[in-house]
């Protein structure tokens, strides 16, 4: 059997991947790992298809010109949703995104009705989720912007998201069944969800059990005795993340280890 020290990248637009980061973690704890938050250009949801597949393919490259990684956790939706197959074909490290997991992850919670996925309105308008489910099941996706600016602010509880989210989640169909968190940044805010919604779900977890089971199957796995080491990188503002993720990760982090990157500019 062959083992592989080096680490996992993972990025998002921001914090909200520190989610998909924590299951990787939880799940994987021999494996070293390299977040990169792209926090100078946040928010993905908004932007075309090809700006966010050109900025996926620059935090690629940068994860892996600093820090050689050995496999890709796209931990966005937006990003997964529109530039997956791009990273694919550019990268020569296999990638997993955020999206197969979260849909396997619904379909197994429910067997009947709609399924209602949230998402930015990136991840709505590319039909990504109604594909990844598949016919068989009706899914309406809405868009759910406001949420990324509460989450990366690090306001997730109180009235205002409360109220944001009960004008989201307005009107319902009678049949839902299961509600996805299609945007990593959305599970920091279940608790309000909740109070408007029956056990939201998300696919942090089943992206963390693909993960393992891609290492498995590729041979790159760490070995047993590897020194860990767990690496925070943001394209800006450094004491913003430090901020919030403690919350995202639940543990400490020490904003001095929080480092500044440039991302490369190539795609
Ligand atoms: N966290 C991201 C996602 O899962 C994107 C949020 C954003 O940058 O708009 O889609």
């Amino acid at each position: 059997m062959r083992v592989d020290p080096r680490p996992i990248g993972i990025f998002d637009s921001g914090v909200g991947g520190l989610t998909v980061l924590r299951e990787v973690k939880r799940r994987l704890p021999r494996e070293s790992t390299v977040y990169l938050g792209d926090t100078a250009r946040v928010p993905y949801g908004p932007r075309s298809a090809a700006t966010v597949t050109k900025y996926a393919i620059n935090n690629a490259r940068t994860l892996l010109a600093l820090a050689d990684i050995k496999a890709l956790v796209v931990a966005c939706n937006t990003a997964s949703a529109h530039a997956l197959p791009a990273l694919t074909e550019a990268l020569p490290i296999p990638v997993v995104g955020v999206i197969e997991p979260g849909a396997r992850a619904a379909l197994a919670a429910s067997t009947h009705g709609t399924i209602v996925v949230l998402g930015t309105s990136g991840t709505v308008r590319s039909g990504a989720y109604p594909r990844a489910i598949g016919p068989s099941r009706r899914v309406e996706a809405r868009a759910c912007p406001l949420f990324v600016p509460l989450v990366e602010e690090g306001w997730t509880t109180g009235d205002v998201p409360r109220l944001i989210a009960e004008q989201y989640l307005r009107d319902l169909p009678t049949d839902t069944s299961v509600i996805v968190l299609g945007c990593t940044h959305y599970p920091l805010l279940a608790p309000v969800l909740r109070a408007a919604v029956p056990a939201p779900i998300d696919g942090a977890a089943a992206t963390a059990v693909e993960l393992e089971a891609l290492l498995r199957a590729r041979d790159i796995q760490a070995p047993a005795d590897s020194a860990r080491r767990h690496r925070l990188l943001v394209t800006d503002a450094p004491e913003q993340l430090a901020r919030v993720a403690p919350a995202f990760l639940g543990e400490a982090v020490d904003p001095a280890s929080v480092e500044l990157v440039d991302v490369l500019m190539t795609a």
